[in-house]
This record gives C-alpha cells, sequence and structure tokens, in this order.
C-alpha cells in the first residue's frame, strides 16, 4: 500500500485495528436532524473521544473548529433527500476540495439492487480512481434506503463484497443476524452504522459487542451516540468495547457510572 494511502487509513484505524468513528452527516439528505440542527453544538464536545469523525464540506467548514486535530471522513456523495429519491447520489465534492479540506479518507453510498445500482457503483469506482493518484481512502457506506428488510446477512455480504472488489478500503452496513457471513466474505475492514436509536443502552451496547466478535473493526456511529441525553458517557463506554474488549455488560455499567459522575 502506498504511504499516503496507508498512513491517512492508520489514523482512523488505530494501532490496535480498530476504530470510533463518529457519523455526523445526516444532514446531506435528512435536513436538521434531531440533536443535530446545530452541528457545532453537538459534535465538538465528542471529537476528542472520536477516532474520526464523518461529515460533509459545509458542516465542517461552517461549524468545525480546524484546529482540531481528530480525522475527518468526507462525505462526497449526495445530491438526494428523503422526500426525494433517496438512492439518487452521485459524487458532490471533489478529490481537489477533499485534499483542500486535509481529510483522512472520502465516504460515498452504493445502492445495489436499486434503480441507482449502476451508477452508484460506476460513480464509485471512478472515484476510488481518482483517489488512489492522491493516497486517499475511499470509505463504501452500503445504504439500504427505507427497505428495512433488506437489512439481511445474504444482502449485505453481497453489497460489502462488492465495495471492497470494486477497491475501498473500509466499507460500512449495518449489523445483522449471521454477521461472520458479511465479514467473511469481504476482504477489507468493516465498520457498523448504528441506525435509529434504540430503545435501550444495553441494545447499543450488546450490537457493538456482537459485531466486534463477528469480526467488524469499529463503529461509525451516529445516533445511538448524540441523540442520546447523555452523548459523552456513551461514546466513552462504546469506546471502552472497541478499543479495551470491554463486554456489553461491562460498557454498561461504565455507562451508568459516567452518567452519574457527569463525565
Ligand atoms: C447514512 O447514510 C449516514 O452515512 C449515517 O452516517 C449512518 O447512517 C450512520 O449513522 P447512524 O449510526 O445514525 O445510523
Amino acid at each position: 500500500m502506498d504511504w499516503g494511502l496507508s498512513n491517512r487509513l492508520s489514523r482512523i484505524i488505530k494501532s490496535d485495528g480498530r476504530t470510533v468513528m463518529l457519523a455526523v452527516d445526516h444532514g446531506y439528505f435528512q435536513g436538521p436532524t434531531f440533536r443535530l440542527e446545530n452541528p457545532k453544538k453537538t459534535i465538538e464536545p465528542l471529537l476528542p473521544y472520536a477516532d474520526a469523525f464523518m461529515l460533509t464540506r459545509g458542516a465542517l467548514r461552517s461549524s468545525i473548529s480546524p484546529k482540531f486535530d481528530t480525522p475527518v471522513v468526507l462525505r462526497v456523495s449526495g445530491g438526494n433527500s428523503i422526500v426525494g429519491t433517496l438512492e439518487n447520489e452521485e459524487i458532490i465534492t471533489s478529490m481537489k476540495e477533499a485534499l483542500r479540506l486535509n481529510v483522512s479518507a472520502v465516504a460515498f453510498s452504493i445502492y445495489v439492487g436499486s434503480e441507482y445500482e449502476h451508477q452508484t457503483l460506476t460513480c464509485l469506482a471512478k472515484l476510488i480512481d481518482e483517489a488512489q493518484d492522491y493516497g486517499m481512502p475511499v470509505i463504501a457506506v452500503t445504504a439500504v434506503g427505507k427497505e428495512l428488510e433488506k437489512r439481511e446477512a445474504r444482502y449485505l455480504a453481497l453489497c460489502c463484497r462488492i465495495a471492497a472488489e470494486l477497491g475501498t478500503s473500509i466499507v460500512k452496513t449495518y449489523y445483522c443476524d449471521d454477521f461472520e457471513k458479511v465479514t467473511g466474505g469481504c476482504p477489507v475492514p468493516i465498520v457498523i452504522a448504528g441506525g435509529p436509536k434504540l430503545e435501550t443502552d444495553f441494545d447499543v451496547f450488546k450490537l457493538v459487542y456482537e459485531a466486534l466478535e463477528k469480526g467488524a473493526v469499529g463503529v461509525d456511529m451516529g445516533r445511538n451516540i448524540w441523540q442520546h441525553d447523555y452523548p459523552i458517557p456513551m461514546i466513552k463506554a462504546i469506546r471502552a468495547i472497541v478499543h479495551e474488549n470491554a463486554t456489553a455488560k461491562e460498557a454498561n455499567e461504565l455507562f451508568n457510572k459516567l452518567k452519574k459522575e457527569k463525565k
């Protein structure tokens, strides 16, 4: 692997081979999502606890101080919205802009099985060709659109493998039953999204723990962290699972302790 690409990746996936990425890119198609209405207020307090954070150039420039050292993953696909055709994404940010913003990776969503499968996959391939010239890692997001039934191993394994075959450095997908079939068929590291806020805190810790047990290298999680009343204890407890091998039960105990101590 070229030095630049390898160096950028090592800023995101830490020396233990794992990562806690904070996903705060939701506004690009959802608008002012609950508790992300003011990006600066939500994101900046969490940055010291994230290994990387993922957002658009607009949110980065308008809301985040350039003095933060946390690596940036720049979302470069979009052009869609929740009230339009969700799957109709293309490249919305150039490689030149990604380099200008000094980001550590770029992220692009693919919609396998949708009307926009070919468009999103060929855009991803073109993005990777360009990114290779500059040593820029590409993260593919295996988006499932509004069809929740697609969150099953057979489908997600297909999406992840296709993304890896096209040359992505990391794949972001959803956790599902038989998740080992997804990781087992994907030759590049996988991180999981959290999805909508789960019922209990323990559900979140269990999701992270099981995903790691079944081969994920970490998370790229959003709503289950920053929509929580206690986002900092939440991300700290998730870090304990990812970087300190805590169990879901231990993470839950840590979370309750930090919550009480207001840390
Ligand atoms: C969706 O395409 C976005 O990339 C989000 O960043 C992603 O869904 C992860 O966030 P959450 O954990 O809130 O699902």
